[in-house]
């Protein structure tokens, strides 16, 4: 489905990702874990078609990606709606520009567009999609609000409902549930499995958080950084939906840590010098591993 090959992206000097093989199989719920700054969001907009490539290939069904198509839709952290349009209408916005021969080549951005003009859905599908959606998210008695109306986890389930709606190849997540309190993303967890068992998308979802990519995913791949490359490829081969509270899980997130412990012990040198007590970081403390800005 999507393939990364010998992917390099460098900001000027900086050299950010090096040499990244990624498969990314149809159906596959497959998570980017690493410490901040190790590249992730610049990877998923890079196969987003946001960033530019400074070498290698990104391939969605064998053609390059080269710009942002219905294919591939990114739900971003902040939700970004539009503030002055109600549920409804932000799920439904995207749907206009959904075309009919989703295979042309003009969602991989060759110049080749202007042939397929023809909407994917017509009127009364739009409608049917959009007002499925709605209770798919559990938002259908909220259509009609607008979004500073709404929690953080009800914008987030709005954002994630449009990018559903433009029926995208693979949904691609940059951390979309880390600014919500952990209640909430529970809730959202649950939702997205299900969703996701119900949708059958492949997903591509970004995160710090290794629980999260434990009880989300198939697959985990460990990011290490500077620059960011791939250091594990972690299968979570156990049943879904999930619970965070499955003996299995709660292993696999210490082999998780383990395979990371050489990227941890290299950034804490990085950052406090050969002195700093790794205990004293409390990197392996808390219940929710995260390998945020405390590293
Ligand atoms: N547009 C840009 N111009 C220059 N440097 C950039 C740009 N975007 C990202 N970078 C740099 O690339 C590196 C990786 O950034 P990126 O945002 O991809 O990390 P991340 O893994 O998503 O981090 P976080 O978990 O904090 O979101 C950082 O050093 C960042 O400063
Ligand atoms: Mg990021």
């Amino acid at each position: 489905m999507l393939e990364i090959q010998n992917l390099h992206k460098s900001f000027g000097q900086e050299k950010v990702l090096e040499g990244l093989n990624i498969t990314v199989n149809k159906g596959e719920f497959l998570s980017i874990l690493g410490p901040s700054g190790c590249g992730k969001s610049t990877l998923i907009h890079m196969i987003a078609g946001l960033e530019s490539v400074s070498g290698g290939k990104i391939l969605m069904k064998d053609r390059e990606v080269k710009a942002p198509g219905t294919d591939r839709i990114l739900v971003f952290q902040s939700g970004a709606l539009f503030p002055w349009l109600n549920v409804k209408d932000n799920i439904a916005f995207g749907l206009s520009n959904v075309k009919a021969d989703k295979k042309s080549q003009d969602r991989l951005g060759d110049g080749k567009s202007k042939k397929s003009k023809k909407d994917k859905f017509s009127d009364e599908e739009k409608e049917e999609r959009v007002e499925e959606l709605m209770k798919k998210v559990h938002l259908y008695r909220f259509r009609d609000k607008f979004p500073h109306q709404l929690s953080g986890g009800m914008k987030q389930r709005v954002s994630i409902a449009r990018s559903l709606a433009m029926d995208p190849e693979v949904l691609l997540m940059d951390e979309p549930f880390s600014a919500l309190d952990e209640q909430t993303k529970m809730v959202l967890h649950e939702e997205l499995q299900r969703i996701w068992m119900d949708t059958k998308k492949t997903i591509v979802f970004v995160t710090h958080n290794i629980r999260e990519a434990v009880k989300l995913s198939d697959r985990v791949l460990v990011m290490g950084s500077q620059p960011g490359k791939i250091i594990k490829d972690i299968p979570i081969p156990y049943a879904h939906p999930r619970k965070v509270t499955d003996p299995n899980l709660v292993e696999m997130e210490k082999v998780i840590m383990e395979s990371l412990k050489d990227e941890i012990e290299k950034r804490r040198k990085e950052e406090f010098g050969d002195g700093y007590p790794v205990e004293a970081s409390g990197v392996f403390s808390g219940p929710d591993y995260t390998m945020g800005d405390g590293i």
